[in-house]
């Protein structure tokens, strides 16, 4: 049975996991690793909430890393694998990251070249592999778009050649973002064409995230036949490491209502989060989130305002069924995937607390942070 989450138990401002939501994803996504043989690890740069890794690695069998900061969280707090991708590596993290991982990819043959000694004596079995670019991509934001011309993700297909390099295991392509089956299917018709005969001497192939099977509609069996094609066609282990489809809807960020300002008609309704501070991707990307009782038209029609300084610090319209008043609670929804990862005190405003809607319907308060986030990370 759906649960129900209380909010008014619930002190503002705080990022508010579902854990029935999480849940209910990682069934899922075992679900396409069950049926497809694909291995599927988590990108904490995604979703690092790691008060969930209990449940989340009940699921999945690790954890992928773009630094060493992620790598050492997924160890201490994840277990499992650690599989590492950086854009580049830094001179003074690679031997830990070596340390650490049980997979790694890197970026450009000039970086794999740098660090193929260190790779070599590294004490555990270590897998390394190349990340591609197969010059396709179905994404339009150049935003978020791998392959854009120019891009400096990945190796073409004319700079690898025809073998791959002595000491290389797999391949990696990160080209997708909250992408459909449809889209990986196309995607990997770039790749077979572009790397096919270097798909046939690697031993895995990693399809990057972007994967948002967790997405109403989302055909899931055109996901497992894809895979399964590729594992027969090439013999090849597959792996994918979304951040996204974990924590997908799993939870909101809950606000109230600090005062209400009138300029020229327009009301504002000012709130103790921010869009610059802790929902970034609002302002970046742009996109407006969905906010609980919120409705698609009527009189009492608001701007929400962000408590930093910062003038572009709002979105809007929200339109709610009756006037808002100081005290109500906003309830910005899918607030859990990247934003939690996002946050910063610019301004000095404080961050959200954590906590979690348990499935027996209890709320745990996980986090609350204080003075010392903002001064810690300045000098
Ligand atoms: C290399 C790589 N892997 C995995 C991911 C996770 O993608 P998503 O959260 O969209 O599934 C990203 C996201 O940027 C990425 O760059």
């Amino acid at each position: 049975m759906p649960i129900k989450i209380d909010f008014e138990q619930i002190a503002s401002p705080c990022f508010v996991l579902d854990e029935q939501a999480l849940h209910n994803n990682l069934k899922v996504i075992d679900y396409v690793q069950k049926a497809s043989g694909a291995k599927i690890i988590l990108a904490l740069k995604g979703f690092a909430m790691y008060s969930a890794f209990p449940l989340v690695s009940r699921y999945l069998p690790g954890t992928t890393a773009s630094s060493l900061n992620e790598a050492l969280l997924g160890k201490e707090e994840f277990g499992g694998e650690v599989h590492a991708y950086c854009p580049a590596y830094l001179e003074d993290e690679i031997d830990e990251i070596l340390k650490i991982c049980s997979h790694i990819t890197f970026n450009s043959l000039s970086q794999w070249e740098k660090y193929k000694p260190k790779v070599q004596q590294a004490g555990q079995p270590l897998s390394t592999a190349l990340r591609i670019n197969p010059e396709f991509s179905e994404v339009e934001v150049d935003l978020y778009n791998p392959c854009a011309p120019g891009t400096r993700l990945g190796i073409t297909a004319e700079q690898l050649g025809d073998t791959l390099p002595e000491g290389i295991e797999g391949l990696h392509f990160h080209t997708l973002c909250e992408s459909g089956a449809e889209d990986l299917e196309k995607t990997l018709q770039a790749v077979e064409e572009k790397f096919g005969h270097l798909l046939h001497q690697a031993k895995w192939l990693n399809m990057g995230g972007g994967h948002l099977m967790t997405r109403k509609g989302y055909d899931l069996e055109l996901l497992i036949e894809l895979i399964k094609n590729l594992r027969q066609n090439y013999q090849l282990e597959i792996i994918m490491e979304p951040g996204s489809a974990v924590a997908w809807d799993t939870g909101y960020l809950v606000a109230s209502v600090l005062d209400i300002v009138e300029n020229r008609h327009i009301q504002t309704a000012m709130l103790d989060v921010s869009f610059s501070a802790h929902m970034p991707d609002c302002l970046e990307m742009p996109y407006q989130p969905r906010v609980l009782h919120s409705v698609n038209e009527s009189k009492h029609k608001y701007r929400l305002g962000g408590l930093t300084c910062l003038a572009g610090d709002y979105m809007g319209d929200f339109y709610f069924e009756k006037a808002l008043q100081v005290g109500d609670k906003i309830i910005f929804e899918d607030m859990i995937h990247y934003t939690m990862v996002k946050t910063t005190s610019f301004n000095g405003v404080g961050l959200p607390s954590i906590g979690i809607w348990k499935e027996d319907n209890t709320f745990q308060l996980v986090k609350k942070f204080g003075y010392e986030v903002y001064k810690n990370r300045l000098s």
